[in-house]
């Protein structure tokens, strides 16, 4: 089963997750064409990349979450990360516009589905912001200022959930793609964060965990219930969310790390 396949650090959470969905997209033919910005393109093994993808899913599938598959898109090289197209909030689901063009393609699928489970807003040009640059905590969005999200975004972001409650705070980052690279949620009240990308001080009020020196691409973590979903990489950070009192349940997505993906984005 598939806990065998992973390093499990502590027993898993019993709690059950069924309410939550998670939704994925097969790694493309054509990943190894993919958007690169601080990473330097090495190869992808496809198949490799695909197997890693499908026990991920199934950690995902064996924490309690419902799996939808989206089909593939084989035109589009960064479509395995289904993350950027869109967030979702309880009250709504917003559908993103990259910064990247060649990402502008992956939305509508990912708007179909949300769109069964929520009320959908799309960003409007030229506002440009992908998923991967927001974390939610509470009623505040974290939202980074990037490569692929702009001041335009942030505005219409304000617009659509001031009404709603929402506090919507801008994140500048350093050396990295998006916000969520050196930093996530790992509880409703602490983040892991790489101090070297993200600036800690951007989460006052919260606990915080440090990615270990050695592990920038660390910081990056799927809240699934009470456990973690992180990359068997990054030992050292794990292990200090475990010495924190965390659940981490280990997968590996080493092929999808050299296309600057993580297990958020998939
Ligand atoms: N390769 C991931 C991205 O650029 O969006």
């Amino acid at each position: 089963s598939w806990v065998h396949r992973q390093r499990t650090r502590s027993r898993l959470s019993t709690m059950s997750t069924a309410d939550t969905i998670a939704i994925v997209r097969p790694v493309p033919d054509s990943i190894g064409s993919c958007e690169l910005t601080h990473v330097e393109r090495t190869p992808i093994d496809l198949e490799t990349a695909r197997s890693q993808h499908r026990i991920y899913t199934e950690t995902l599938e064996g924490l309690g979450c419902e799996i939808v598959v989206l089909p593939p898109l084989h035109d589009h090289p960064d479509s395995v990360f289904v993350e950027d197209p869109a967030f979702v909030l309880d009250e709504l689901a917003v559908i993103a516009r990259s910064g990247a063009e060649s990402r502008r393609g992956e939305a509508d699928s990912v708007a179909e589905v949300l769109a069964l489970h929520r009320p959908c807003h799309a960003i409007r040009s030229p506002g440009c912001i992908d998923g991967g640059d927001v974390i939610v905590i509470g009623r505040t969005l974290y939202v980074g200022h990037s490569t692929r999200t702009n001041a335009e975004a942030h505005r219409q972001l304000r617009d659509l959930l001031d009404p709603l409650g929402y506090r919507v705070r801008v994140v500048p980052l350093r050396d990295c793609l998006h916000l969520k690279t050196g930093a996530t949620a790992i509880s409703d009240d602490a983040v892991l964060c790489n101090p070297g990308w993200v600036p800690p001080s951007t989460f006052e009020g919260l606990r915080i965990v440090e990615c270990h020196p050695d592990e920038p691409f660390s910081g990056n973590v799927v809240r699934v219930g009470r456990t973690l979903v992180a990359d068997s990489a990054w030992r050292r950070t794990n292990d200090r969310l475990a010495e924190a009192g965390f659940e981490v349940a280990e997968v590996h997505l080493g092929e999808l790390t050299k296309a600057e993906g993580s297990v958020t984005c998939s």
